[in-house]
C-alpha cells in the first residue's frame, strides 16, 4: 500500500457525507440511527484530517434541499447536530480547529444556532485546521446570494457592471473563504455533486466511494488523498500544476 504523501496534500478536502440512511436500512434500523453513526464517522474524520496535515476541511451535514425530508428525521438530523457541537468543543479547541458554517444559517433552529455561534466565535482564533460545515447549504443558494450582494453594490454606486470578475464574485462565495477545493469526496455510492460547492469545485478532483458514511475510515480518507496524487491537475493549460492558479482579475486591466 502507497503512503500519503504529507509534501502534496490537498490543501483544501471537501465530502459529501452520504449514505447515512441506507446503511441504517442495510441494519433494519430508522435512519436517525444511521446519521448518529454518521456522526462518529465526522469525529473519525476530522481527527484524521488534522492529523494529516489538511488545511481546511469542508463537510456537507444539511443541504438546503435535506429540509424536505420529513419532519421527524430533519428533527433527529438537528438534534445531532446540537450534540454534535457540544460533544466535539474541547477536541475541536484542543487540537487548534477553527470552525466555520456556511449556507443559510439564519433556517436552523436556535436551539442549534446558538452552540454553533458560539463555538465559531470561540474557534475563531486557532489556525491548525479550518472545519467548515455546510449547514442548510446549496450551491446554486450561495450563487444567488453572490449575485444579490454584487446587484447591490451595483445599485449603490459601489461597482460598475464592467468591474465584476471572479475574484468580486467570489468575495461574496463564502465556501471559498478557505480556498477552492482541490479533493471533492462523495461516499455511499452516488456519482453526483448534490448542489454541493458549485463554485470553489470546479476544478476539485473527484473521489467516489461505494463505502457508506458511517463506515468511513481513516483508511478511506487516506486511498482517496493517495488517488488525488496520482493525478495531473492540469487547469485546462499543459504542464501540470499542483494547485489551482488564482483567478485572474480584470480590475486595472
Ligand atoms: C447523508 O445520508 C446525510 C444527509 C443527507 C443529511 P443520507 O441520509 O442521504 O443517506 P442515504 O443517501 O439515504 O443512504
Ligand atoms: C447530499 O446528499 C447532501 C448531504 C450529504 C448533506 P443527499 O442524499 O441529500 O443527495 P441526493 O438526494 O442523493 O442527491
Ligand atoms: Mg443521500
Amino acid at each position: 500500500m502507497t503512503l500519503v504523501d504529507l509534501h502534496r496534500l490537498p490543501r483544501h478536502v471537501a465530502i459529501i457525507m452520504d449514505g447515512n440512511g441506507r446503511w441504517a436500512q442495510d441494519q433494519g434500523r430508522i435512519r436517525s440511527i444511521g446519521h448518529r453513526e454518521g456522526s462518529r464517522a465526522v469525529r473519525r474524520t476530522v481527527r484524521a484530517a488534522r492529523r494529516l496535515g489538511v488545511d481546511a476541511l469542508t463537510l456537507f451535514a444539511f443541504s438546503e434541499q435535506n429540509w424536505h425530508r420529513p419532519g421527524p428525521e430533519v428533527a433527529a438530523l438537528m438534534e445531532l447536530l446540537r450534540e454534535y457541537l457540544i460533544s466535539e468543543r474541547e477536541e475541536l479547541m484542543e487540537n487548534g480547529i477553527r470552525l466555520r458554517a456556511v449556507g443559510r444559517v439564519d433556517k436552523l433552529p436556535s436551539s442549534v444556532r446558538d452552540v454553533l455561534d458560539a463555538l465559531v466565535a470561540d474557534t475563531a482564533h486557532l489556525d491548525g485546521m479550518t472545519l467548515t460545515l455546510a449547514l442548510s447549504y446549496g450551491g446554486r443558494e450561495e450563487l444567488v446570494d453572490a449575485a444579490r450582494a454584487l446587484a447591490s453594490e451595483v445599485a449603490a454606486g459601489r461597482l460598475t457592471p464592467d468591474a465584476i470578475d471572479e475574484a468580486a464574485l467570489e468575495a461574496h462565495v463564502p465556501s471559498v473563504d478557505v480556498g477552492r477545493v482541490d479533493l471533492l469526496i462523495r461516499t455511499g455510492g452516488e456519482q453526483r455533486i448534490s448542489n454541493f460547492l458549485l463554485w470553489g469545485a470546479a476544478y476539485a478532483e473527484l473521489h467516489f466511494t461505494p463505502r457508506l458514511w458511517p463506515e468511513f475510515e481513516a483508511e478511506d480518507l487516506y486511498q482517496a488523498i493517495r488517488a488525488f496524487q496520482s493525478r495531473q491537475r492540469r487547469f485546462g493549460r499543459v504542464t501540470t500544476l499542483h494547485a489551482e492558479p488564482e483567478p485572474i482579475s480584470s480590475a486595472g486591466e
